[in-house]
């Protein structure tokens, strides 16, 4: 495992401008350095790269990345690699970390990433060796170049397979990572026993967890036929997608994403061709595996199973895909004949005909639509009333202008009302105004103080200070990270944005981080960002105090000096000019 902080100095020392130039040819374009993309075709650059924030950035496919992930997207290679390629350029040695068992424990567990890592090449060298596990994923119609490519493996039998590779097998790294179980004797064990190993990737290629499958079909005593890593400090199923990782590329090339349920889905799609798919682990699909994909594309196909539970399944995906809902978002669902999954229509019909099937996908709000009206006869009043009920929560939930007026619009037609009747009788959000796709994605949503604060700590770091921490209040999700970026930002002066980005990950969640990433790269170079951050910081300060301190302001003013505390006088010091004025 290579230490955090190696990994931020790193990023600090290399120039990306230099990285990237031995690659592609770089030409300066103002505070910037400009190129074609070559992560898609195009005629016209639209790929920059800035040395004040050390991003590379494409406006025309939307990848973008550190020195470090320009390597690995470039050259395929992997984080450990990647590092090693840079400090290699910059002549500094990667350090490994050594545990100290004095040191407390933080939240993700030292050795924890490497543990994963280590035990993904053990499957992986098992898999070789295992004449039956070869024997199954032929017969599943898998080549080894596929089994290669999605690093498959297999665990064998026996009960503690891992203590082989591990000079501690009772280190609490394991067991934190999922790898092992501990029983109520204190005994432990491997988790995963006689299994297909499926790693799961985060989006930097990094093993997080594993999927397990039983070789052949379900049997009573093998357990259930696909067992998962449990959640841990790296992985939470509701924020990883199987396969993403292999997937961007393809998933950028198609111009869209196959979201599917199962690990074999993914991988038999691939071995067909179709290698943009992706699938939820065992959770249902999450608003945050949707905006995960948004990033990638505005294009979004689900395909369940063709069962009863692949359609609970669709259903349930399509509900939770309603706030996440914009206007240029297309997302459609597949049902396939009840007894295919992917896996098998693939294997059956061919990659030609799947993708042909795609194109049929039903829209999402036809889907809505078809699938209230199945439930409801629309013959009687009540059943328009219950038809009614159960639309009120689903329009209730989406926001995105077009789509909401126009879902609303089909559902009165079809109650037999009128948009206003409909409109008196339930209580819907506004929708947003702004015209959609007229701005940039990025821009989509409103720019909130907190967050424009938040990008100029980016930028420039070393302005932050101490005495900000006293008049941050509040605790919504924005004011959670503009503390925990003050936070960072106050121990890590010197960062480059790139590396202060980096060390925020481990604070903030990803769909947040992954924002404010987007946002900092849409920064105009040529701000002072001197002076943005003081109007921000003012901006945000002032607002604090009338949001927050109106009641204690009110309280200082009737106590004379001697009678405040210790935290009335901070805030008075703190509010200093802002305080007085509310005072006049
Ligand atoms: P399926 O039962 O549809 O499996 O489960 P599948 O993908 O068709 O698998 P094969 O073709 O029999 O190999 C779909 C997904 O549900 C989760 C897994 O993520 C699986 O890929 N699952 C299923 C479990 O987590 N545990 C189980 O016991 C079964
Ligand atoms: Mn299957």
């Amino acid at each position: 495992m290579i230490p955090e902080s190696f990994i931020q100095e790193l990023i600090n020392r290399v120039d990306i401008v230099d990285v990237i130039d031995r690659s592609v040819t770089l030409k300066k374009a103002g505070a910037n350095y400009s190129a074609c993309c070559p992560f898609h075709n195009e005629k016209s650059p639209s790929f920059t790269v800035s040395p004040t924030k050390q991003f590379y950035h494409c406006f025309g496919c939307g990848a973008h990345g550190t020195a470090i992930g320009f390597l690995m997207e470039y050259q395929g290679l992997s984080f450990v690699e990647a590092v090693n390629e840079l400090a290699k350029m910059v002549g500094m040695i990667v350090p490994q970390e050594t545990r100290n068992p004095d040191r407390p424990e933080q939240k993700v567990m030292p050795g924890m990433q490497e543990a994963l890592q280590r035990t993904s090449n053990y499957y992986r060298s098992e898999l070789k060796k295992s004449a039956s596990a070869i024997e199954y994923l032929k017969s599943r119609g898998l080549s080894g170049e596929i089994a290669g490519r999605f690093r498959m493996g297999y665990a064998p039998s026996g009960w503690q397979n891992l203590a082989s590779i591990f000079d501690d097998y009772q280190a609490e790294g394991l067991a934190t990572a999922g790898l092992v179980i501990d029983n109520e004797q204190g005994r432990r064990y491997d988790r995963f026993r006689d299994r297909i190993m499926f790693p799961i990737h985060d989006q930097r290629g990094q093993v997080i967890g594993f999927g397990g499958r039983v070789l052949g079909t379900e049997g009573e005593d093998m357990g259930p036929k696909y067992l998962n890593s449990p959640e841990t400090p790296l992985f939470q199923k509701g924020h990883e997608l199987y396969g993403l990782f292999l997937a961007r590329r393809a998933i950028r090339d198609a111009g869209q994403a196959l979201v599917v349920e199962g690990y074999m889905d993914v991988v038999a799609l691939a071995q067909y061709g179709i290698e943009y798919a992706v699938a939820a682990l065992g959770t249902a699909t999450t608003p945050y595996h949707i905006t995960k994909l948004m990033r990638q594309t505005d294009d979004i196909v689900f395909c369940f199973d063709g069962d009863a539970a692949g359609r609970k399944a669709a259903w349930r995906a399509a509900m939770n895909a309603l706030p996440a809902l914009t206007d240029g978002l297309r997302l459609s669902f597949l049902f396939l004949p009840a007894e295919h999954d992917p896996d098998s229509y693939v294997r059956e019909f061919g990659k030609a005909a799947f993708e042909d099937a795609m194109k049929t996908a039903l829209p999402l709000s036809q889907y809505i639509i078809q699938y209230l009206s199945a439930e409801n006869a629309l013959q009687s009043q009540e059943d328009k009333v219950r038809f009614l009920n159960e639309a009120e929560p689903i329009l209730k939930q989406i926001v995105a202008p077009r789509t909401a007026l126009l879902l609303r619009k089909h559902i009165a037609k079809l109650a037999e009302i009128s948009l206003d009747e409909m409109h008196a009788m339930i209580k819907l959000p506004e929708t947003s105004r702004r015209p959609p796709r007229a701005l940039p994605r990025q821009t989509r949503t409103p720019m909130s103080v907190q967050r424009r604060f938040v990008q100029m700590l980016v930028m420039r770091p070393q302005l932050a200070d101490e005495d900000d921490k006293l008049w941050l209040r509040g605790n919504s999700a924005d004011d959670e990270l503009v503390r925990s970026t003050l936070e960072v930002a106050i121990a890590n002066p010197q960062s480059n944005p790139a590396a202060l980005l980096r060390e925020l990950e481990n604070r903030v969640d990803g769909p947040i981080l992954r924002t404010l990433e987007q946002e900092v790269h849409m920064l105009d170079d040529s701000l002072d960002f001197v002076l943005e951050f003081e109007g921000a910081r003012k901006q945000l300060k002032d607002m604090y105090i009338q949001r927050e301190s109106v009641a204690m302001l009110e309280r200082i003013r009737e106590k004379s000096l001697s009678e405040l505390t210790a935290e009335e006088k901070q805030v008075l010091k703190a509010v200093g000019n802002s305080g007085s004025k509310n005072r006049q």
